[in-house]
């Protein structure tokens, strides 16, 4: 190689080693292989080169051509390299740090625990889940058709005062909307929606003007219905005791049904579980505690939404799920359910890994 090619060389390889990224190399192929060029000015000059020198100084000049070429590419490899580990080791991301704790100076710290309210609900759905029942949902926002009327709750029925009704403004399909005082009206969204056999429970929350230590003007209830052929009181109260037994974990728990009103059941019952008034304590001592409402679904219910009564018979029950809740766990007071506090939360809440337990508290 002639020494002006192979300073050529030299000076591109230093100022390509030298070159610390991607902008200056482009700077240095440019430099030498660009239209104005070094290497391209010594290609363009090749004509002017006598004859017989002309072969040889062309085949050196494009061997330094592939040499320095190849040298770009090789520096732009490791360039682009080096910019990757960079950009790895800045958005480097450790996912081995610890949770931070549940609670407040818990040993070992926990990750977050199931809401004792959630907690209730997976239990009612695993129970019932058992017995054949499906979960169904609606809108909390109602039409007060579906909230009352077509439950046999008439315009000037006492039941309409006695829910402390929050009315909204517009309408629902066409009815005055209401936030639902009860889950009853997934009754009759679900006959309205499919036929019998149906086997549902409804849990959700639900709205009454009411505030203190036993009522949130939010709380939450469950409603379950079953529409079959054949359907008898036998069946609810069969259903209704293996689900507060299996609940409470107490095999042998009391329970009582004692004739009620409810305008979309008849007959109507509510349903009692023994107790010991004065310790608390759940199937013991000779009391009596009021726990839900059941009956066998009113044949005008059944006829609103288009069944036949004389076909088709069911019966249907709701209950607070605060309220059982409140008396799984031995508390007196409804209101730090909704105050998120994380001592309280602490100690009520559920490991979020532990199974919906059937038979001990949480
Ligand atoms: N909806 C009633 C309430 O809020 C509870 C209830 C009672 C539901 C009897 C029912 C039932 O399905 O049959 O007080």
């Amino acid at each position: 190689m002639s020494d002006d090619l192979a300073a050529l060389a030299a000076r591109t390889e230093a100022d390509l080693a030298a070159a610390a990224d991607l902008r200056a190399l482009d700077a240095v192929r440019v430099a030498v292989l660009g239209k104005s060029g070094a290497l391209t000015a010594l290609l363009k000059g090749l004509g002017a080169v006598p004859a017989e020198e002309r072969k040889a100084r062309g085949a050196a000049l494009n061997a330094l051509k592939a040499r320095l070429e190849a040298a770009i590419e090789a520096r732009r490899e490791a360039l682009e390299a080096a910019a990757l580990q960079a950009r790895l080791a800045a958005e480097r991301q450790d996912m081995t740090l610890p949770p931070r704790p549940f609670a407040p100076g818990g040993p070992g710290g926990r990750a977050g625990g199931i809401h004792p309210i959630s907690r209730t609900m997976e239990e009612l759905t695993a129970i019932f889940g058992a017995m054949g029942f499906r979960v169904v949902e609606g809108p909390d926002v109602e039409s007060d058709w579906h909230n009352f009327a077509a439950l046999n709750i008439p315009d000037h029925h006492p039941a309409r005062q006695d829910q402390d009704t929050f009315y909204l403004p517009g309408e629902i399909e066409g009815h005055r909307a209401v936030l639902r005082t009860q889950t009853s009206p997934l009754q009759i969204r679900t006959m309205l929606a499919e036929p019998p056999p149906i086997r549902i429970i409804a849990p959700g929350r639900t709205y009454r003007a009411d505030h203190d230590a036993t009522h949130s003007p939010m709380f939450h209830q469950v409603e379950g219905l079953v529409i079959e052929q054949g359907v008898t009181l036998g069946h609810l109260k069969g259903c209704l005791t293996d689900f507060l037994r299996a609940f409470f974990g107490i095999a042998d728990l009391p329970v009582r049904f004692r004739s009620s009103y409810f305008p979309f059941t008849e007959p109507s019952m509510e349903v009692d579980i023994g107790w010991n008034r004065r310790t608390g304590e759940l199937g013991a001592g000779s009391d009596w505690l009021e726990i839900l409402g059941s009956g066998m679904v009113h044949p005008r219910v059944l006829a609103n939404c288009g069944l036949d009564p004389r076909q088709w018979q069911g019966f249907a029950f709701g209950m607070g799920i605060e309220r059982i809740t409140m008396l799984k766990h031995g508390m007196a007071d409804l209101r730090p359910f909704f105050e998120g506090d994380l001592r309280w939360l602490a100690h009520y809440a559920a490991h979020p890994l532990a199974p919906a337990s059937l038979h001990e508290g949480v």
